[in-house]
């Protein structure tokens, strides 16, 4: 989509005979300091002066003299490649016509905006980079890149994932046990119950107002947050004054301290669907099926790609008085080459190939009393068969469990409900292969249905066998945090 657009601009452009960005400067409100330029960059169908608000509250929040220039008019009013240069360059020449004397500039760009001007900001005279509701695009690291980089993301932003932004935030946790410093040149922080539109002011384009999410703070204390995280990250990039420069950073430890009670618990989830070439998630739903029988059993786990997981086979090994079950898992996400902000960020489902309890009790040459076999045969022992549906809904509730309070209480005010259908059952492994676990999104909800293979041990092709299509625990964080809380389906 994105090659089409680009394609219609280089077109209009061209019919058009040249590029029409202007902008639109914002003199300092401070008589003295160390002046600093901040070239705002819209979102796609955002005019340039709907950031006036944002950049005042940055003015603001200072005390160094920052100018503003707020670039606008890119053809079909969507900030591109082709234009940023020019842009930029006129956004620089109008600064100085009003009266700038420094070259610290400093690109400030919102959601698409950011996409494209943080590619563009490597090699021009931008000296450092803010991205609002925007992210640097895979496979850039922070750390690789070249000049300072503050990500600021929206706890409510239904454009720009917080799931998205919360992967730049778990590359800047290990930046920093080996550099304190990331925490001051590529900052990430959320802004705790803004939203995408909150970036901006006034009316939004409809593929804003499809995807975002109803804020929990107004938009004066949405730009007061971001006048606040802006001019510091300012005043630490560009600040001479000691004193100063030292109580910024104190302020951007903090934030990002802060920032973590929101990305932390998401990234906690999300490291169950996998740690290395484990799925611990898979592990989880193993020990779940071995229930009571789970004290002499150790689970293996190995994560594999299609072909090889289809061909693979769960084994039980003897090991002292106890057993070694080796599992197997695939997991499944969204294809998403562009890094689209859109798209989920969790997995479409989980597959794990596991030993069944019956399998796991003959492993172990348990012989229960005869008043407790009566209960597994007249299947009062609930536990005894654990579906992919009980094991969908552990999920639900751990994810549930480890949001924050906020979350919490948001999906269950308004949240759009996850509703889990019965196991999807077959009989062979070549039709359980074949089948995805349903996952379907409407106005009403999400609805979950897992897909299941049980084979007895008496079987006598693979016999003791579980297989199961599983939820992600994370990919209902992900419902419940963002994609739940929209009224509609986009
Ligand atoms: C866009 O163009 C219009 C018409 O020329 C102008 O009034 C406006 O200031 C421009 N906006 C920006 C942000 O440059
Ligand atoms: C930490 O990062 C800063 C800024 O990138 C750099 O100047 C400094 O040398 C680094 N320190 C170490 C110990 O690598
Ligand atoms: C869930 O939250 C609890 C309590 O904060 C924490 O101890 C646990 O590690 C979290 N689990 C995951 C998977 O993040
Ligand atoms: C189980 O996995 C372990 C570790 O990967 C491996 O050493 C062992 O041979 C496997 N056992 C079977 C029966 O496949
Ligand atoms: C299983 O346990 C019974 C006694 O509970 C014992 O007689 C039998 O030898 C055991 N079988 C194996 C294979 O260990
Ligand atoms: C156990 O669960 C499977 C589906 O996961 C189901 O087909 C089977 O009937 C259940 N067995 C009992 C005894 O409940």
């Amino acid at each position: 989509m994105r090659q089409s657009l680009l394609l219609a601009l280089a077109l209009a452009s061209f019919v058009a005979g040249s590029f029409a960005t202007s902008s639109v400067v914002m003199p300092p409100i401070r008589a003295e300091g160390e002046e600093v330029g901040l070239i705002f960059v819209p979102g796609a169908e955002i005019k340039g002066e709907a950031y006036r608000k944002t950049a005042r509250a940055i003015q603001e929040a200072s005390t160094m003299r920052l100018w503003v220039a707020l670039t606008g008019n890119f053809t079909l009013g969507v900030p591109n490649p082709l234009e940023m240069k020019g842009a930029v360059e006129g956004a620089i020449k109008a600064l100085h016509s009003a009266g700038m004397k420094s070259t610290n500039y400093m690109g400030v760009a919102h959601s698409l905006g950011g996409v494209f001007l943080s590619s563009y900001a490597i090699n021009s005279p931008l000296k450092a980079v803010v991205l609002l509701g925007s992210y640097l695009t895979r496979p850039t690291k922070l750390r690789d890149y070249p000049k300072p980089v503050l990500t600021l993301s929206g706890e409510l932003d239904g454009q720009t994932r917080i799931t998205r932004v919360a992967v730049d935030y778990e590359q800047l946790v290990e930046d920093a046990k080996n550099n304190i410093s990331s925490l001051y040149r590529t900052p990430v922080i959320n802004i705790k119950g803004s939203c995408h539109a909150q970036f901006a002011s006034g009316p939004m384009p409809s593929e804003v107002r499809k995807y975002d999410l109803k804020p929990a703070i107004t938009d004066y204390e949405a730009h007061a947050f971001i006048g606040q995280y802006v001019s510091t990250f300012v005043s630490v990039t560009f600040g001479s004054v000691g004193s100063m420069v030292e109580e910024a950073k104190r302020q951007l430890v903090y934030y990002f301290k802060d920032s973590g009670k929101r990305f932390l618990p998401l990234l906690g989830v999300k490291s169950l669907d996998k740690k290395g070439s484990v799925s611990p998630w898979a592990q989880i739903c193993q020990a779940k099926v071995a229930g009571k029988y789970l004290a002499r059993t150790a689970i293996n786990n190995r994560i594999l790609q299609l072909l090889p997981f289809l061909e693979s086979k769960p084994s039980i090994e003897k090991l002292g008085s106890g057993i070694i079950i080796n599992t197997t898992a695939r997991i499944d996400y969204e294809s998403n080459p562009m890094d689209v902000s859109t798209h989920k960020e969790s997995p479409v489902e989980i597959d794990v190939k596991m030993k069944s309890r019956d399998a796991i009790k003959k492993a172990l040459n348990v012989t229960l009393p005869q008043f407790l076999q009566a209960i597994e045969i007249l299947g009062l022992d609930k536990e005894n068969n654990i579906t992919c549906k009980d094991l969908n809904q552990i999920a639900f509730h751990l994810a549930l469990k480890n949001s924050t309070t906020e979350a919490q209480e948001r999906y269950t005010k308004y949240g759009r409900p996850i509703t889990f259908k019965d196991d999807i059952v077959y009989g062979t492994g070549f039709q359980w292969s074949t089948k995805s676990m349903g996952l379907e999104e409407s106005d009403h909800g999400l609805l979950v249905q897992g897909v299941a293979l049980v084979t007895s041990i008496k079987s006598l092709m693979f016999p003791g066998m579980h297989y199961c299509k599983v939820l992600s625990p994370y990919r209902a964080m992900e419902w419940i945090n963002v994609d739940s809380l929209r009224t509609h389906k986009p």
